[in-house]
């Protein structure tokens, strides 16, 4: 069945007031819940609640027993008779967390000996806990008591600010906890066991005074200091940037071993995938530090956008996602460097989003549709989210969107609102109608904008044809034209920028960047007073998410590449030609691209005022996914050999010694700090490193034997860990044994052994998949370690999923009926991993269908995996 956008209708029942009181067990909880009911005057509406696999103890209504013949539980919707405007329901109930695999509503995590209870709830766990208006918006104000085993569960948290705890007979305690600030029941949350803290006391840029506190079991509570670190920059950030300030006098966040996704905003408890929270130079990358800090500021930044405005329903999920994406990559550029966090993030966006946009499970950022909410927690959603909130608020520029915020925050601040009120709260703060904005959410597919440029020496006017096209997508055969906001710079054959001037618009006339906004198929604009042919450079900072087709030369590109003082662009550039170097080696072509490419970054490897961790991203060609966009049928494995080729080209143009003398003295810098210029010493290495690799395998192989058992962190012992597995190194054997016993107890870090593994190119995966599934520390009840193994196989090693007899779809296919039965959030989303598979070239592509069709037929999936493989099939 399809939940439709436009079925949407208020609720009839309202409930204002919940006291929830939990007597908790790892194998029996009791909830006895207590709702304070609204109606809506307007009509009399049979009172439905959900609930899912509750086992109903005890039901009265009005302090009255209610008879058997008053109430109906069937399909997951209790229904009761006789409940008016202001009747109180009372319900207890019984779960069983220990048998919850899912990781949705109460479930355990960890052993039955040691193991601690939370629950997650967003988007639909609460029904999993107690019947309830399980949809959010129906705000209420929650009081939670919480009661267990004092030895068992001395630690008891839940949402809000503490009220109380004491002692119960039989060594049992109690907790109880008040949230003033009214929500939904998706950021409902308790965390219950053995659990350690560190604190840290916060004081608000108003001058309230506050705690924060974050628990991880006692192995792990070493590892949390970062994490309270960067929540620190994060709330300061907040008060700053946004004038937000935390509205609760604790802040609680927890980790988990056990949990579906990166972490979630429950208010004033926040609960992370220790993925995301826990950070040690021992045993994280520095890419992994950045992501701690991105989520943590990630999950705190929803207390505004998110949890005070909340949604009025899931369809508006990208209100609060995509702009807390936004916040946080606002923040995170703030924090470490802007061009390097937008690389970071496009690059993301490319490899996740625009393949989601172009493949059957194509959706708008607001979905007309679902079956399951739980599989739109996607890139479309949070990324592309993202870029359109980015578009508005290049459009209002800095002050016009703090302004355009401050209205929203104050007028929807309680509320469960919708895009449109958010873009009618920036637009009124502005005096604009951003309404135009609203086909961006409503249509799915990556708009491609096609550049031509004229240049008329005569006249010395430059003119600039932008067209755009956006194919159809499963279910929306007909697109529209959208308005893309293009920045753009011109260049003279110097590499230096023009000063431009747009005829018939004299403002700005004479600045050096401008953005234009095309919102018809196709516009041209005229540039004036142009000495020479110049060098466009289009959608700068990546100004909209768009497919550029410019008729670039190869040798206007190189300008770019060398020139461009926009740190964004001037990647692109080169991520241009790479990928038309690729082209040209398909073809086997020319190879004017290949030439520029390589010239280009010979010059800036030599240039040692280019900093460091960029020049690792110019050295890095689009991956395999992107490329493999380019492609008609895509063979995978000769997408592989044609990256590999294009970077052995780079390698040997840089030469052999000149790759070799700058590892060499990037190694004598080796520390642990974790400063900009450190990590990006550290990048540089490992991209160097692996350049190498492809020219002379043996001496990378043995820098790589130095550089892991020398290693004094994370980084440098994965980095070249991953160049000697991949390389399949003699060396490889000894280290995989030796990193597999060192770190045997780091669950964070086994999952990296298994990662690293994975991505093994070639048939020979497939064995080495099927080996560590038997592994031990192997279980596919633990959703990090199953996307450790399953995850980056099918999803990270498209040459080596993608075998041409199938046998890789038959295992994923086999692997995630299991794991259905389990987990179907898991299975789901790992499902998605098949993605693309109508491009592939006509082998993999019958095997594919043959391993998707017969996990459809498969009886009694999951509603999750069902919608995944249905779309699949269809699209
Ligand atoms: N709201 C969480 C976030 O910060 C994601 C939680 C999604 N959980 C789920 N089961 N769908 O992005
Ligand atoms: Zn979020």
């Amino acid at each position: 069945t399809l939940i439709r956008l436009s079925d949407y209708q208020a609720p009839a029942w309202r409930v204002s007031r919940v006291e929830l009181t939990f007597d908790l067990g790892i194998d029996a909880t009791e909830v006895t819940s207590r709702l304070q009911l609204a109606c809506d005057p307007t009509g009399p509406a049979p009172l439905r609640l959900d609930g899912e696999g509750l086992t109903l103890l005890d039901i009265q209504l009005d302090g009255q027993p209610l008879p058997e013949s008053a109430w109906r539980y069937q399909d997951n919707v209790l229904e009761v008779d006789g409940a008016r405007d202001g009747s109180v329901l009372e319900t207890r109930v019984r779960v069983t967390p220990a048998a919850n695999t899912a990781l949705e509503g109460l479930y355990l995590s960890g052993s039955r000996e040691t193991g601690f209870l939370l629950t997650q709830c967003e988007a639909e766990g609460f029904r999993h806990i107690t019947f309830f208006l399980d949809r959010p918006d129906v705000l209420a104000s929650y009081t939670v008591t919480l009661r267990a085993d004092r030895e068992r569960f001395p630690v008891l948290l839940a949402g809000g600010n503490p009220d109380g705890h004491g002692e119960l007979d039989d060594g049992r305690h109690w907790a109880r906890f008040v949230d003033p600030h009214p929500k939904p029941s998706y950021l409902f949350a308790l965390v219950a066991g053995r659990l350690q803290k560190i604190e840290r006391d916060y004081v608000t840029g108003s001058g309230r005074p506050l705690q924060l506190v974050i628990w991880a079991e006692a192995d792990a509570i070493r590892h949390c200091g970062y994490a309270m670190d960067a929540l620190e920059r994060a709330m300061r950030w907040d008060e700053q940037a946004y004038g937000r300030e935390y509205d609760l006098d604790v802040f609680h966040v927890v980790a988990t071993h056990d949990f579906n996704m990166g972490a979630m905003e429950n208010k004033g408890l926040n609960i992370f995938n220790a993925k995301y929270l826990l950070a040690d130079p021992d045993s994280s990358t520095d890419e992994e530090y950045r992501a701690v800090e991105a989520v943590v500021a990630h999950e705190y930044f929803h207390n505004w956008s998110g949890n005070r405005v909340t949604c009025r329903d899931w369809f508006q999920l990208s209100l609060k996602e995509g702009l807390t994406v936004f916040r946080e990559q606002q923040f995170s550029a703030d924090m470490n460097s802007p061009a390097l966090k937008r690389i970071e993030d496009v690059a993301l966006l490319r490899r996740a989003q625009f393949p989601e946009d172009a493949g059957p499970l194509a959706h708008p950022v607001r979905p007309a549709q679902y079956s399951e909410i739980n599989n739109f927690y996607t890139a479309t959603v949070y990324e592309k989210g993202s870029e359109l909130v980015r578009m508005v608020a290049g459009r209002l520029g800095r002050d016009g969107f703090r302004r355009g915020m401050d209205q929203y925050f104050s007028r929807h601040d309680g509320q469960a609102a919708t895009l449109e009120d958010f873009l009618g709260a920036l637009g009124d703060a502005n005096g604009i109608d951003l309404g135009a904005y609203l086909a961006w959410y409503a249509q799915a597919g990556t708009p491609r904008l096609t550049a031509r440029g004229r240049y008329d020496a005569a006249h010395r006017t430059y003119t600039l044809t932008l067209s755009q096209h956006t194919a159809p997508t499963p279910g929306q055969p007909h697109k529209r034209a959208l308005p893309i906001p293009v920045k753009l710079a011109l260049f003279d054959p110097r590499g230096r920028m023009v000063p431009l001037h747009l005829a018939g618009n004299g403002a700005d006339a004479g600045a050096s960047e401008r953005v234009l906004v095309v919102d018809k198929a196709e516009q041209s604009f005229v540039f004036e007073q142009v000495e020479a042919a110049p060098v466009p450079s289009l959608l700068r900072g990546f100004s909209a998410p768009v497919i550029l087709e410019c008729d670039y030369a190869p040798a206007d590109l190189a300008l770019l590449l060398r020139h461009d003082p926009d740190g964004f662009n001037r990647w692109e550039a080169g991520q241009q030609l790479a990928a038309r170097a690729y082209d040209n080696l398909r073809e086997g072509n020319s190879s004017a691209a290949l030439d520029a490419w390589c010239e280009a970054l010979s010059a800036l490897f030599g240039d040692t005022s280019v900093d460091a961790a960029l020049l690792a991203d110019l050295l890095t060609p689009p991956g395999e996914i992107e490329l493999s966009e380019r492609e008609r049928q895509v063979n995978p494995s000769h997408v592989h050999a044609l990256r590999q080729q294009l970077q052995e080209h780079l390698a040997l143009r840089i030469g052999r010694e000149t790759l070799e003398q700058r590892y060499t003295a990037l190694a004598a810098h080796t520390s642990l700090e974790l400063d900009a210029a450190s990590q990006a010493r550290r990048r540089l290495k490992r991209r160097v490193l692996e350049l190498l690799a492809r020219i002379d395998p043996w001496a990378a192989h043995g820098l790589a034997t130095l550089q892991y058992d020398n290693a004094p962190n994370m980084t440098d012992r994965l980095g070249a860990l991953a160049v000697l597995v991949r390389g399949d190194a003699p060396q490889a054997h000894a280290a995989l044994a030796h990193f597999r016993e060192r770190y045997a107890d780091n669950p964070l870090a086994m999952d990296k052994w298994f990662s690293v593994q994975a991505l093994l190119p070639g048939a020979v995966v497939l064995e080495r998949v099927r080996q560590l599934e038997s592994d031990p520390a192997f279980t596919l009840k633990n959703p990090n370690r199953v996307n450790s193994l399953f995850g980056a196989w099918a999803r990270s090693n498209p040459d080596g999923f993608h075998r041409p007899d199938g046998s890789g779809y038959q295992l994923l296919a086999e692997r995630l009926r299991q794991l259905d039965a389990l987990n179907p959030q898991v299975s789901a989303r790992l499902a998605t991993a098949f993605n693309g598979w109508q491009r592939l070239e006509p082998t993999r592509h019958a095997a594919a269908r043959s391993a998707i069709a017969a996990l459809a037929a498969h009886p009694g999936l999951s509603r999750n995996l069902t919608e995944i493989v249905q779309s699949m099939l269809q699209g």
